[in-house]
């Protein structure tokens, strides 16, 4: 008889944009795995129902995305001690009935800084803009990989500070500090000084969107990754400037990589995966 394929999925609202079935389903195919990776359309009302409906469905595993990264967390049966720290999670794997948290949001983005500017991440210096979700669940990864410097830059200041607290509190010495986004004069040396720069807002999703630093910080041959998946007004002007550039779909790509690693034991095909997304973005 044949066996029935394992079922994965994501889970989000909305969800409809979300490219990680196709991504997940060429990675299954490379591989001759049986199994099937589907979107969940899941209002946050029904947050906790959808997780449960999974559980009793035998889903083997799934990723969780915006809004839910972080609302997902009380309603699992262990974590991952960096997604705990973090509170962040976007991959979970249901085993015996058990689901596990995981963040692999961090890694991804370790992956595609390297691929981008040869980044390592331990010693280097870092500058986040933007102190939302997806810059706490990746600047924890990095600290816990050794990095030297962390700069956080954010509108409001009180949730940079609370990340850097947070940061280091956990790490043997210091190594974050927060500023706040409207006085650039205080955090301009530490751009100039950075091995990448990494937009994290979610200024940019509109091309109308104002740049999140100014113009004129901008300079020839500086790194400057920014975590949405497009080219953003801050990625044409730092082009313009010669930057080195590169947008989110690294990210997209190698997170996904680490759940599938997580959910099979086995090496994913990264580059099946890349090619799925890069056809798949490429009017992006
Ligand atoms: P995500 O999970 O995608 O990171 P989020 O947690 O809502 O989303 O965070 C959005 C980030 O974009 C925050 O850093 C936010 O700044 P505040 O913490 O001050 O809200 C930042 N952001 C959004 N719109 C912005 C704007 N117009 N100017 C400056 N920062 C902005």
């Amino acid at each position: 008889m044949k066996e029935l394929p394992q079922k994965y999925a994501v889970i989000g609202w909305p969800v409809e944009h979300s490219v990680s079935p196709q991504m997940h389903n060429a990675a299954f195919k490379a591989c001759g795995i049986n199994a099937e990776y589907e979107r969940i359309p899941t209002p946050p009302e029904r947050l906790s129902e959808t997780v449960e409906k999974l559980r009793r469905e035998g889903y083997s595993g799934w990723n969780a995305t915006v809004p839910h990264k972080e609302n997902i967390l009380p309603l699992l049966d262990n974590l991952d001690s960096k997604a705990e720290l973090a509170g962040s999670v976007n991959t979970v794997i249901a085993s015996e009935g058990q689901l596990i948290g995981f963040s692999t949001d961090g890694y991804g983005l370790e992956k595609a800084l390297y691929e981008a500017f040869q980044t390592n991440i331990k010693d280097s210096s870092l500058v986040f803009i933007g102190a939302g979700g997806a810059t706490r669940a990746t600047a924890v990864h990095f600290a816990f990989q050794g990095v030297k410097r962390l700069t956080i830059i954010n509108r409001t200041l009180e949730k940079a500070q609370k990340l850097c607290d947070l940061i280091n509190s956990s790490v043997n010495h210091p190594v974050a500090t927060p500023y706040p986004i409207d006085t650039p004069d205080e955090w301009q040396a530490d751009i100039l000084s950075a091995d990448v720069i990494i937009q994290g807002t979610s200024m940019g999703l509109k091309l109308t969107d104002p740049l999140p630093l100014p113009e004129e910080m901008l300079e020839k041959d500086m790194c400057i990754y920014d975590m949405i998946y497009k080219k953003t007004p801050l990625l044409q002007k730092a082009k313009e400037k010669n930057c080195r550039i590169a947008d989110g779909r690294g990210m997209l790509l190698h997170q996904g990589a680490g759940s599938f690693e997580l959910w099979t034991g086995r090496k994913a095909p990264v580059e099946e995966m890349r090619k799925t997304l890069d056809e798949l973005l490429k009017s992006a």
